[in-house]
């Protein structure tokens, strides 16, 4: 739904050239929702305005919904009547709303609507209507300064949503809310993803966002995506930084000569009695140095960090034995680290195709 390919933007600032984005090539499916993350200056803002080219990128294409909307003419005020089309058909929601305050709240949601030409009594049914989808019906008549900061981030949905959109872009829209808030705000973004079949690209710095209501979501670092992939084939990678911080797990071994592996459990594996079966075919003890159970992605997820006596190559047994019931062993022990992490490379990748092969 959103392709961008070699996308770069260089700012000129005071003389100075900072390079926001430096080649960003993102994938965005058809109604999903992806989560870019990444820390402040990471170039996510700029991500998201060259996305519906409110910025003009440097180098690179930017498509959405199949139109290439770097190839379309104009800037800013003087866009081609192409580009705006194209770009009412791309909601956007902001971190501090920016909702008009001289406006009554159904007079913002129908902005979009009078630059879009839409006549008076069209415009108040539509905006009526969003307004309900957004469940605020009984304050179209209010104005912005009396509502919370949550009404008035349903606002700026119902706002985003005037033209239609196919395509929710959405900067930090929680940012400035309280966690209850900010839980309610997301559930409407994933209601208004599953009824309109919108696709939702939304930027965070929020590893609770990505877990609650993303479908993918990619890391970004000094303008670059260093990770990118569905929630379920990042935790399958091993020495993700993303699937880490989603589902973090802790504990050190307890002496020399231990092999530490980290297991994930995905569905009803998490059921299964692997760890006592492991113990058992094998005979050995093994200590549980961590462990976490979660949702993520709509999924029941769980991670156990365990300890097995004697090193790396004296376990690849046993590690195999854990792999074959389908569960995701990555060893944390540093020496071994890199030659199981081929490993756990080839099993991700087989474990892809097999997925596609049953779609
Ligand atoms: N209009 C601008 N002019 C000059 N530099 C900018 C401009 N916008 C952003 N930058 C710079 O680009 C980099 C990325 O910024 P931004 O995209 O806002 O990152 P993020 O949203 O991840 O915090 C930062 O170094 C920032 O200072
Ligand atoms: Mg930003």
């Amino acid at each position: 739904m959103i392709t961008t390919s070699g996308l770069t933007k260089v700012y000129q600032s005071r003389g100075r050239e900072v390079t926001a984005l430096d080649g960003v090539d993102l994938h965005v499916r058809e109604g999903e929702v992806f989560g870019v993350i990444g820390q402040s200056g990471a170039g996510k803002s700029s991500l998201i305005r060259c996305v519906n080219l409110l910025e003009r990128p440097t180098t690179g294409t930017v498509s959405v919904g199949g139109v290439d909307l770097t190839a379309l003419a104009g800037r800013g005020r003087r866009a081609s009547r192409e580009l705006r089309e194209a770009r009412s058909r791309i909601g956007m929601v902001f971190q501090h709303f920016n909702l008009l305050s001289s406006r009554t709240v159904r007079g913002n949601v129908e902005l979009p609507l009078e630059i879009l030409g839409v006549s008076g009594r069209e415009r108040s049914r539509k905006a009526l209507e969003l307004l309900d989808l957004v469940g605020l019906a009984d304050k179209a008549k209010a104005y912005p300064a009396q509502l919370s900061g949550g009404q008035k981030q349903r606002v700026g949905i119902a706002r985003a949503l005037a033209g239609d959109p196919k395509v929710l872009l959405s900067d930090e829209a929680t940012s400035a809310l309280d966690p209850e808030t900010t839980r309610s705000v997301l559930q409407l973004l994933r209601d208004l993803n599953q009824q309109l079949g919108l696709t939702v690209l939304l930027i965070t710095h929020e590893m609770d966002v990505v877990k609650s209501v993303c479908d993918s979501a990619a890391l970004m670092k000094k303008g670059r995506v260093v990770e990118s992939g569905t929630v379920a084939e990042l935790l399958a990678t091993p020495g993700s930084e993303l699937a880490a911080e989603l589902f973090p797990v802790s504990g050190a071994a307890t002496g020399p000569d231990r092999t530490v592996v980290d297991v994930t459990f995905h569905g009803d594996a998490a059921t299964r009695p692997v760890v006592s079966q492991l113990a058992r075919t094998y005979n050995i003890d093994i200590s549980i140095l961590g462990a976490a159970m979660d949702t993520v992605a709509g999924r029941q997820i769980g991670r156990m960090r365990i300890e097995l006596p004697g090193r790396y190559e004296d376990n690849v047994v046993p590690v195999g034995f854990l792999r074959e019931q389908g569960l995701q062993v990555d060893v944390v022990d540093a020496d071994a680290e890199v030659e199981a992490d081929t490993d756990a490379v080839r099993d991700t990748e087989t474990a892809a195709l097999v997925k596609d092969g049953a779609k």
